[in-house]
């Protein structure tokens, strides 16, 4: 019998993020355009008297460590599934930063998803695991699939996109974090009163993912959260300058924020951006990392 099985699950840095009107169902639909960086939590799963999650890692004090955590809800989603009980202790090396905009929770359920179906010899389909993800949370697909793609509807249903090279890119890590719900609803507070176009994806950004392009990557990337993160964290707006005065190519908050990515020319530039943004002080903590990379994957077990 297996005694663990771990797997290593990237971040993510939506280069597009295009937010139409809010849905009856309380979500947005979009275009939003994923890549996976190298920026990883580590997810080991082991036989265990009932469900226990534990996580250790510079924030993992907050990391919830009950049902509410998407990796606990992807062995009990999974578990019921195949008719079995989720007796599995699941441990996170956590590493991405928590509620950052970087889909480190939705990391955590793919991985504990992909973990639980070796561990327990389960053989679900990949399209079975992709269902449960997408039930999880909007991300979690990507999480489990990495590399770049286009997530539709509320960002699950996913087309592969082709990458023409690697992109270098910094992250400044904030003080707390910045709720999803709150960040999208702030999103729907400042655009009330205007018209909402359909989220469609840039062929300008599409091309340039295509061709590896870095500085034509950076003319186009835009994330419709960001005036929303803006407003509920005016700070950010310091980090963005300072980020941007060292030579990024562009700054933009990732995702929901409160994370800030910057895209850089070469690693070299990268250095020297996050030089100067940890000189800044603007930040927690300064990271480098390269996309696309592959998603959840078994590394051990
Ligand atoms: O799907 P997930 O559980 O990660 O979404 C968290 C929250 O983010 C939702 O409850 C909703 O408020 C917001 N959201 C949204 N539109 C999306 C994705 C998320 O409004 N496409």
């Amino acid at each position: 019998m297996t005694a663990s099985v771990t797997v290593r699950v990237p971040a993510k840095v939506n280069v597009q993020l295009a937010v139409g009107p809010l849905r009856p169902d309380g979500f947005h639909d979009l275009a939003n355009v994923f890549l996976a960086v190298g920026l990883y939590d580590e997810v080991t799963v082991r036989p265990h008297d009932g469900l226990k999650v534990t996580c250790e890692g510079p924030d993992a004090d907050k990391v919830p460590l009950d049902a509410g955590n998407l990796a606990a809800r992807a062995a009990l989603a999974l578990a019921a599934r195949h008719g079995r009980e989720a007796n599995v202790h699941i441990h996170i090396a956590k590493d991405i930063p928590v509620a950052g905009g970087m889909a480190g929770g939705s990391a955590d359920g793919a991985g504990a998803l992909l973990a639980c179906d070796a561990l327990w010899g389960t053989g679900a389909s990949r399209d079975e695991l992709l269902e449960i993800c997408a039930e999880l949370g909007s991300d979690v697909p990507f999480s489990l699939v990495g590399g770049a793609a286009l997530g539709r509807g509320r960002g699950e249903l996913l087309t592969p996109l082709e990458t023409g090279g690697t992109f270098h890119w910094v992250f400044a890590v904030a003080d707390g974090g910045l709720s999803t719900p709150a960040v999208y609803a702030e999103c729907d507070r400042l655009r009330a009163g205007t018209a909402v176009p359909d989220p469609e994806p840039s062929a300008d950004l599409l091309a340039a993912l295509r061709a590896g392009d870095a500085p034509a990557l950076a003319a186009v990337l835009a994330n419709d959260l960001q005036p929303a993160a803006l407003s509920l964290r005016p700070a950010l707006a310091g980090t963005l300058a300072a980020g941007s005065g060292a030579g990024a190519l562009a700054a933009l908050v990732s995702g929901s924020g409160p994370t800030t990515a910057f895209l850089a020319a070469d690693e070299s530039a990268a250095r020297k951006v996050a030089d100067a943004l940890t000189a800044s002080g603007t930040c927690r903590a300064v990271r480098t990392a390269r996309g696309p990379v592959p998603g959840a994957t078994v590394v051990a077990g």
